[in-house]
Parts: structure tokens; sequence; C-alpha cells
């Protein structure tokens, strides 16, 4: 093998390529530049395909690069021999380099053929762009589903609060009224013993005094219970059919006198408002409180504003209202004021009966529990919409009988002496 190598590398009787060219210097340069110019080439090509797949681990077959650029280089090589070969015999150097190269040009070929068609099978870039263009509006699907879900999520959280919430005030009127019963039948037992002590009394006694004192207490306490049974949805109620807008008409010079003169008072009246039926007292009451409350929210200057609307909400509008009956019509009353509004806490537990944020002495908590629980009471709802800073907006809901929808009428059919029973006359009822 040695010997063989040996032999193949001896050049001793060997003649350059340039004698074949007679030392033709045109012939001699034509080539060497030739091949400079063709080897040059190849080691460039190699050197760019050796950085691209280097450098793009993504490629597929990428290794088959790797044999294009030894089989590109092997070739190159080869030129620069045959330039050192017009001057230099070296021949057994150019075969060794001419095996090498075959080797590699040889095992290129082998492998390619088996790769042709799983390099056929690639996606092309228009099927990439297709699927990605495909994969781009499923992932727009998804982030709009995901919203969807945020949003029921949302909002199922605000229905579990909003029944959380009816179900304390639930507990708080229950528990309230029963204190609040029990506690008015001990008051009029007091109550009844005071008159009678004081009817015994003589004139002049010196007990009388006290006596009145005790009456004056109870009294007070006798309407503090009211309040809470009004809460409780417990009070005595007279319903009668009210006409709101002539309630609210006369109540409103009242309203003005309640709010301070420098407060604007505007009304805002539904022309074709329904009637409701509802105790007119406790209804006087209840907007006397809401203007009261809003008096109390407002600084006393011309940009202070209580407003008071009436609208009628059918039944078609009271299903999209939490609260409200889907087969109900009912007459909105809404008291609007430009005051200093209510935190969210605040707004959410308005309602309680002793939940005040008025200084000792000043507020009782009793105003909007009253208010709410009449309303319920009367089969009605109530609402508050309230931000700090921005002022206040009370929605009392009513029950109305709505338009005067006509009747549905039906038929009885009364059976007559001698006819069949289809022949019978028809009687409106
Ligand atoms: N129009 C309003 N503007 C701002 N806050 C209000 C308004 N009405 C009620 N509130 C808030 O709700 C609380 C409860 O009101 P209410 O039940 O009438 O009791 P009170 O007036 O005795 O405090 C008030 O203390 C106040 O914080
Ligand atoms: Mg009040």
């Amino acid at each position: 093998m040695l010997d063989f190598l040996f032999k193949l590398l001896d050049s001793g009787s060997l003649s350059p390529h340039g004698i074949c060219l007679i030392w033709r210097p045109e012939l001699l340069w034509s080539n060497a530049l030739a091949d400079a110019a063709i080897g040059l080439a190849y080691c460039s090509i190699s050197i760019a395909l050796g950085a691209v797949v280097s450098r793009r681990s993504d490629i597929a077959f990428g290794w088959v690069f790797w044999c294009f650029v030894t089989f590109i280089l092997a070739c190159g090589a080869t030129h620069f021999i045959s330039i050192v070969t017009l001057w230099w015999p070296i021949y057994g150097v150019e075969a060794m380099v001419k095996v090498i190269t075959a080797i590699a040009s040889v095992a290129t070929a082998i492998i390619l053929w088996p790769l042709v068609p799983r390099i056929l099978n690639l996606p092309s870039p228009q099927l990439l762009r297709l699927a990605n263009e495909s994969l781009t509006l499923r992932i727009a699907e998804r982030d709009r589903a995901l919203q969807a879900l945020e949003q029921v999520t949302n909002e199922r959280a605000k229905t579990e609060e909003m029944l959380r919430q009816a179900q304390k005030m639930e507990a708080i009127g229950q528990l309230t009224g029963g204190i609040a019963h029990d506690f008015n039948n001990l008051l009029n037992v007091v109550v009844a013993n005071l008159e009678r002590i004081e009817r015994l009394l003589p004139d002049q006694s010196p007990l009388l005094r006290p006596v009145k004192d005790a009456m004056a207490g109870a009294d007070r306490a006798a309407a503090l219970t009211h309040k809470l049974l009004a809460f409780a949805r417990n009070q005595p109620l007279r319903p009668v059919r009210v006409e709101v807008n002539a309630l609210l008409g006369a109540l409103t010079e009242l309203l003005r006198g309640a709010v301070g003169g420098r407060i604007v008072v505007e009304t805002n009246f539904s022309l074709d408002l329904w009637a409701v039926t509802v105790d007119p007292n406790q209804l006087e009451n209840a907007v006397l409180n809401l203007a009261v409350n809003a008096r109390d929210a407002m600084e006393e200057n011309q940009s202070s504003r209580l407003q008071i609307t009436t609208s009628n909400i059918d039944r078609s509008d009271a299903i999209h209202i939490g609260g409200l009956r889907a087969d109900q019509d009912y007459v909105m009353i809404e008291v609007i004021d430009t005051g200093v509004g209510m935190p969210e806490e605040v707004a959410r537990r308005a309602f309680e009966p002793f939940f005040t944020t008025k200084p000792l002495g000043q507020g009782t908590g009793l105003g909007l529990s009253q208010v709410f629980g009449f309303v319920k009471q009367s089969g009605g709802h109530a609402d508050i919409f309230s931000k700090a800073g921005l002022g206040t907006r009370v929605q009392l809901f009513l029950p109305s009988l709505g338009p005067e929808r006509p009747q549905p009428v039906s038929y009885e059919v009364q059976d007559m002496p001698g006819h069949p029973r289809s022949q019978g006359a028809l009687t409106a009822r």
C-alpha cells in the first residue's frame, strides 16, 4: 500500500502539463486564470453555504448541504491543482484530490436521490403562509372566546354579589321586623299604662311632667319602630290608585322648602304616565326622604340641581332591568342630584338600616331603608346609581297596570234548550 503511494507521488519521470501546451503563454495563462477563478468561486460558494447552514438550524435536511459544501470544496481543489500541474508534474497529488472529489460527489449523488421525494413533500412557502393565516384566525377566535368567558365570569360574579346583598337585606329585614314587631307590642303596653297614669293623676300633680316626658320618649320610640317595620316590609299600607305626576306636582313646593331656596328643583314628568296602586302617604314620604338625602349631599348654590322625573317602563323593557318582573309594567320615579355621590361600598350598603355616613345625631341610616322597604312591600324595586363626585340617581319602580290594554274577552257557551251544544249563545264575561 505504502509502495503504491510512493509510486503515485513519484513525479520524477513526468513532465509538467505546460509542456503539452508547448509553454505558449496565452494557453498557460488562460488555463491558469480560468482554473483560479473557478477554484475561488467554488470556495466562495461552499463558504456561503456553510455559513447559511450553520446559522439556520431549522433548515430541513441541513446535513445534505454539508455534503454539498464538501463536494464543491473538493471540486475547487482540483482546479487549484490543475494550475500547479501546469508547471510541476504532481499528478499523484492531483489523482488523490480527484479521488477525494469523486468519493464526495458520488456519495452526495447517492444520498440525494432518496431525499428527492421527501424534499418535494416539504410544505411550500404558500402552504406555510396559508397555515399561518388560519392559525392567526384561530388565535383571534380563541382570544374572542376568552374575552367572552371573562365577561360571563364577571357578570356571574356581579350577579352573585347582588344575590348575596339581596339575601343579606332579606335576613336583616326578617331580624329587624321580628324585633320591631315585638318591641312595638311592648311599647303599646307602656303607652297605654302611661296614658292611664296621666288620666288618673290630678292636674296639679308634680308627676305629670315626668309622665309627659316618658310619653314623648315612647312616641319617638314608636316612630323609630315604624321606620324599622317599613324596612322590614311590614308596615300597614293603604294602597289606592295614585296619579304619580299629580302627587309629585303637589309635593314639589314642599320639596323646594325642604331643600332650601338656592338648590334648583326641576321636574320632568312623562305626559302619559300610567297610574300605580300604592300608599300615597308612604310614596310622598319616600320621595321626601330622597330629596333630603340629595340636599345633604349638595352644597347650597345655584349649580346644585335636584331633578325628579317620571316615566313608564313597559314590561318588554322591564326584562332588561334587574329586580323587575318580566310580566309587569312599571312607573319609574327618578330622583337625581348633583351632589357628592357615593363611593362604591357606600352605594352598595346605602339601603341597609342604620347604615349612615353622617355624623352622630345627623343621620339615622333609616331613610333609604324605609324607601327600600316601602317600594318592595308595594311589589316594586329600587336601585341606586352613584359615583363619588358625580352625583346620585335613585330609581323607584312601582308596579303599574300599564296602558289601558283591552282586556281579553272570553266567551262561555250556554246550553240552549232544544239546541245542540255547538249552537249555544255566546256571552261575553
Ligand atoms: N343623594 C345622596 N348622595 C350621596 N350620598 C347619599 C345620598 N343618599 C344617601 N346617601 C348615603 O347613604 C347613606 C344612608 O342614607 P339614609 O338611609 O337616608 O340615612 P341617613 O340619611 O340618615 O344617613 C347616607 O349616610 C349617605 O352616605
Ligand atoms: Mg337620609
